[in-house]
């Protein structure tokens, strides 16, 4: 088994399914439901790291809201205020991946403290967490509100390794989003990159510790 005195993961796209509202979309605007999912969540990021530039923090519910409504117009669908609150809502709602309870099981079975670091707010991850019964897993539940800033500002990392309590190079950060493993890497974090869609790294002269496909090749690389 690895050494590492704590674990700490990225939310979206790396515990929970930020597409798991894709259904949803395309039942309110069928047709584009796929489209629209893809491109809410790359304007939220968009959006999180020029707001981190410009030194305008907002939430990340606000981010999320802000998002939808450009990707609205940009695919010409008519958006009403309760739809916008209603689909926003569903990322307080994310369905984790199919192997997250598991690997955190054998993870914390091992005896090693988990954490959560996200750009969403206290409340959203509470939420996320929450609604998905999955508040036995995470002795740490972090958020960039804290320091009002979004990832990959390194204000975010040292914000984790100050809570997880441990130097950096003791922590294992993973996520599957390549943007997020680069800076945790650059940062001094030992880094799990899941690599879903087996796509390439980003190119940002970082390298992961190592790149797994999931959650479960994941676990089963820390408990090897
Ligand atoms: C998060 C985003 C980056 O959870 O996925 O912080």
């Amino acid at each position: 088994m690895k050494s590492f005195r704590g674990i700490v993961f990225d939310l979206y796209g790396t515990l929970y399914d930020v597409h798991s509202v894709a259904g949803i979309c395309e039942q309110a605007f069928p047709g584009k439901g796929a489209a629209m999912s893809q491109l809410w969540r790359q304007k939220q990021l968009e959006y999180t790291w020029l707001r981190t530039l410009m030194d305008k923090y907002v939430n990340f519910e606000t981010v999320t809201d802000d998002a939808l409504r450009f990707t609205c117009a940009a695919l010409g669908l008519m958006l009403e205020d309760d739809m916008a609150r209603a689909l926003g809502d569903l990322y307080l709602r994310l369905e984790p991946h199919p192997e997250t309870a598991e690997a955190l099981h054998r993870l914390k079975d091992a005896g090693i403290p988990l954490g959560i670091i996200s750009n969403g707010s206290h409340k959203s991850i509470a939420q996320v967490v929450n609604n998905s019964s999955m508040g036995w897993a995470f002795d740490e539940l972090i958020s960039v509100e804290d320091v009002q800033v979004f990832k990959p500002h390194p204000k975010v990392y040292e914000l984790a390794e100050r809570r997880m309590g441990h130097g950096r190079d003791q922590i294992l950060f993973v996520s599957g989003n390549g943007w997020d493993a680069s800076a945790a890497s650059l940062f001094g974090f030992p880094v799990c990159w899941t690599n879903r869609n087996l796509g390439p790294f980003d190119v940002l002269g970082a390298t992961p510790t190592v790149v797994t496909e999931d959650l479960t090749a994941m676990a089963d690389w820390v408990l090897e």
